[in-house]
């Protein structure tokens, strides 16, 4: 094994492309790599990239561009960079990559980077490109090694579904992760013990689907996202659990009922709704109504009163009438998201809604702006109302200021407190005294 080379990752997109960049920079360590933060130094440059909208996967492109030029300027110096694009741009285009920037070496799918230490050693010696996006399902998560038994960050990830069944009309998520797999319970259980050791304190379940989840349980039988919730709540160590993300067709009795029940299951649920329109709603292909959302979100909110909620909107679907857009800032006004993404419709290649009419950018860029101002407004009453209020606080990172830490809420909430650097990876109780459009400031509560 030859040691000391370093490898640069850099990561686009969603939760689940973080976990899987901290699983590739584990694949490789092996190999013999350790991580970098300046691609110049790199002797290996991955790039962990997203497709989910056109911004995004241009974004690759222009930092190739940018790659090249350092490859170039390391060859003067007679030094090698290997360049290897991983992630849903990869699956998605392939060999189109290696068509478009000729510094690329190596492209590897979201399936296939368990094996991305071989397939460099390969173009390596062979000096060819290569190409690999094959969809072996299952098989990756099994090859993947362990965690690494240093100290974690207070927070972690941990992917327990990937692909998605449903093929809304706009998303490439179905052909980028493939079709839907739930891992097995007692893998999920196994890292996330690991993960408890190493202090991490709140772990995120992450599926591009995970309500779907429905992972072979350590009966044999099918487990549901509840049951596995309620299966790692028995970890000592790990203090909050979360998932990430839903659909509203697949919120189950029992996983709402989890957030009555579990105490470490925080009060915080993404739940995309997209759209307040049902036409819209029915041509997206998301098989629930405007209605059977606002429903939904009552008997949640029953389950567990606090519960903050934070939602996707996609603005300018094709054909999406001013009425239809109207709708959605009703959902967003009856609703009142704790916080919310949105985005202008982007048509992406291979799906159904990218070969209709399409709305004009400006009727787009309005539709955003007047969206945004709604989700602004509801943030900001949301973390008003916390000011007063007392809550446990995980802190996770130091401030900008001395002496001050950074933590989350329970509803997810960045909160800013003077507090000792020893405190990272505690839950303590803060009184909340003040709030940004982004974040709550308070003071630790001294015990009684
Ligand atoms: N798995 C998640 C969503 C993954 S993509 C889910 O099912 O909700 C995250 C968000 O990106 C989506 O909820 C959607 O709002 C947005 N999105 C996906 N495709 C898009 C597109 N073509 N144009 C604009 N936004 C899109
Ligand atoms: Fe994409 Fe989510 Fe729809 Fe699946 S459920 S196709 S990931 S938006
Ligand atoms: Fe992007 Fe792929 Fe995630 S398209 S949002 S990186 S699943």
């Amino acid at each position: 094994m030859t040691a000391n080379k370093k490898v640069h990752i850099k990561t686009f997109g969603c939760q689940m492309n973080v976990y899987d960049s901290e699983r590739i920079a584990e694949t490789l360590a092996p190999h013999g790599y350790c991580e970098t933060e300046r691609s110049e130094d790199a002797d290996l440059i991955v790039l962990n990239t997203c497709h989910i909208r056109e911004k995004a996967a241009e974004k690759v492109y222009s930092d190739l561009g940018r790659i090249r030029t350092i490859k170039e300027a390391r060859r003067a110096a007679g030094q090698d960079t290997i360049v290897a694009v991983a992630g849903c741009v990869a699956q998605a285009e392939g060999a189109e990559i290696t068509r478009r920037e000729a510094s690329v070496d190596l492209v590897v799918g979201p399936q296939s980077y368990h094996h991305i230490g071989d397939l460099i050693a390969r173009s390596q010696r062979t000096g060819e490109r290569l190409v690999e996006t094959e969809f072996p399902s299952a098989t990756k998560f099994a090859a993947l090694p362990g965690r690494p038994s240093t100290k974690a960050a207070a927070a972690a990830f941990l992917t327990v579904q990937e692909g998605c069944d449903k093929f809304c009309s706009f998303c490439v998520v179905p052909y980028t992760r493939g079709a839907e797999y739930s891992r097995p319970v007692a893998d999920i259980e196994a890292e996330a013990r690991k993960l408890a050791g190493n202090g991490v304190r709140e772990l995120t379940l992450l599926g591009q689907n995970v309500n779907a989840y429905h992972g072979v349980g350590t009966d044999g039988r099918d487990w549901s996202l509840a049951r596995l919730i309620s299966r790692l709540s028995q970890i000592d160590g790990l203090e909050r659990l979360r998932y990430t993300t839903s659909h509203p067709r697949d919120m189950s009795p029992d996983l709402i009922a989890a957030h009555r029940d579990e105490p470490k299951l925080m009060p915080f649920l993404h739940l995309p709704v997209q759209s307040g329109a049902d036409r819209i709603l029915a041509a997206m292909n998301r098989k629930h109504t405007c209605q059977e959302y606002v429903t939904l979100v009552a008997r949640i909110r029953a389950a567990r009163p606090d519960i903050a909620l934070s939602t996707d909107i996609i603005v300018g679907y094709p054909g999406e009438t001013d009425e239809e857009f109207e709708r959605t800032l009703t959902v967003l006004e009856d609703v009142g998201f704790a916080q919310a993404y949105s985005f202008k419709y982007s048509p992406r290649p291979g799906t159904p809604a990218a070969d209709k009419p399409q709305i004009p950018e400006a009727i787009k860029e309005e539709r955003l702006r007047r969206v945004q101002a709604v989700v602004a407004r509801h943030q900001a009453a949301f973390n008003e109302s916390c000011v007063g209020r007392r809550m446990p606080v995980l802190f996770e990172k130091p401030g900008r200021r001395t002496g001050q830490l950074i933590g989350r809420s329970p509803y997810l909430q960045s909160v800013h407190a003077q507090v000792a650097e020893s405190s990272i990876g505690s839950v303590l109780n803060v009184e909340i005294l003040a709030c940004g459009p982004n974040s709550l400031a308070g003071t630790l509560t001294v015990a009684a």
